[in-house]
């Protein structure tokens, strides 16, 4: 049944609705540090002031608002990201800002004052879908990933984090980390498990292991009507196989394996490639599965270009390894909450943070199952339970 605070969901989330929607697809092009994630960031200092939070950031393009003393100790994070895929859907990200706002607002209305400091969090660069590293923010301020190395990374039109953010990248934080003494991540499911469950909210146990591999294949640009055939040097054909050895591979395994982006040099209908760069997504329940996985991949690639004359090689370019989260902190959560208890292969800041400090993710149901796509979806009602666990947990974290 509808409610209330399902209608002030919809009145929030229409706020940010329209920002960076592609007319086309329905989609979001919402990339890091360009003017739609910006005007995002824009709101989420309007909505902090809105509440009398005062925003910080911290030197790496995340924004962090403070109900409670900001140099308070053991405070609480709630929050998540505003960068979206390519022609994302709407829910990836926002719901957890969204839904952090919102159960402020319920708690203030059930006179709660927390006892630890609560802290709303946006962080920057979540999806990699700019530059390339997935939780760029999140491994900046824990270290996970160096400053130096996260400056020089660069978008397709060559500009680096290090312009985008304006500065250089303050890197690890350890003096701000250190006050956080638990991390809350609301987020839309990108699966069908709470759809199964016929539940509207879950609770996270574990993260996949997964990582990205590029792939650069180098062969002979050539003219694609003279060429014989036995003479091309063609990288297009060892990236096909590469992506048919993916496939195949992962489900040998009960794994996941995705190619969804590529280059190609000249990039001619009429030319046979020079150059095929393709991006492997590869994600497994266990570290053990995914490197078989992405082991065996490497191996065919190799084999493969042999044959076709061309030369690959292979580039890690990010890897997250297995988060299980805090075990008593989720089942505490589940009870609390009645939820169910999940596994996910989607990356996320939490797992980031799940190597630091406490952290919890919920689950908010999504009918259509489908993410990273503009089907991605959520009911009003089943956003506004989202918003009603997320304040119980805050409650439960703060309040003692
Ligand atoms: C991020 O959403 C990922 O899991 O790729
Ligand atoms: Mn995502
Ligand atoms: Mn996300
Ligand atoms: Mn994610």
């Amino acid at each position: 049944m509808s409610d209330d605070l399902s209608s002030r969901f919809r009145a929030l989330w229409d706020e940010i609705a329209p920002v960076g929607r592609d007319a086309g697809s329905g989609g979001y092009l919402r990339y890091a540090l360009t003017e739609p994630e910006t005007e995002l960031r824009a709101w989420f200092r309007a909505q902090a002031r809105r509440r009398g939070l005062p925003v910080t950031e911290d030197g790496n393009g995340n924004l962090f608002a403070h109900w409670g003393d900001p140099e308070g100790a053991d405070a609480v994070l709630t929050g998540s990201h505003f960068d979206s895929v390519p022609h994302g859907g709407a829910y990836d990200g926002p719901l957890g800002i969204v839904s952090a706002f919102l159960a402020v607002d319920e708690l203030r209305a059930a006179g709660v004052t927390p006892v630890r400091p609560l802290v709303l969090g946006a962080f920057v660069e979540e999806e990699g879908a700019r530059f390339g590293v997935p939780c760029l923010g999140s491994r900046l301020l824990t270290g996970a990933l160096a400053a130096d190395r996260a400056a020089g990374l660069r978008d397709a039109a060559g500009v680096s984090f290090a312009e985008a953010l304006g500065d250089r990248p303050a890197g690890a934080r350890p003096e701000l980390l250190g006050r956080f003494g638990a991390f809350v991540e609301l987020h839309v499911e990108q699966g069908r498990a709470l759809v199964d469950a016929d539940a509207a909210v879950g609770v996270a146990s574990a993260i996949w292991p997964h990582g990205r591999w590029r792939f650069d294949v180098v062969g002979e640009g050539n003219h694609a009507g003279t060429t014989r055939m036995a003479d091309r040097r063609d990288p297009m054909l060892t990236y096909a196989f590469a992506v048919l050895a993916a496939n195949k591979e992962a489900r040998l395994r009960g794994a996941h394996a995705t190619v969804g982006r590529v280059s190609v040099e000249p990039n001619a209908t009429n030319a046979v490639p020079s150059r095929v760069t393709g991006w492997l997504d590869a994600r497994a329940a266990d570290p053990e599965t995914l490197t078989g996985l992405v082991d065996a991949v490497r191996g065919k690639l190799a084999e493969r270009a042999r044959r076709d004359g061309t030369e690959v090689t292979v580039t890690e370019e990010s890897v997250t390894p297995l988060v299980a989260f805090d075990g008593g902190l989720a089942k505490r959560l589940a009870v609390l909450l009645e939820a169910p208890v999940l596994p996910t292969g989607a990356g996320h800041d939490a797992g980031v943070l799940a190597a630091q400090l406490p952290t919890a993710m919920l689950f908010v149901r999504n009918p259509t199952g489908v993410s990273h796509s503009p089907a991605e979806a959520a009911t009003d009602d089943d956003c506004a339970a989202g918003v009603r666990a997320l304040a119980r947990v805050l409650e439960e974290l703060t309040c003692r």
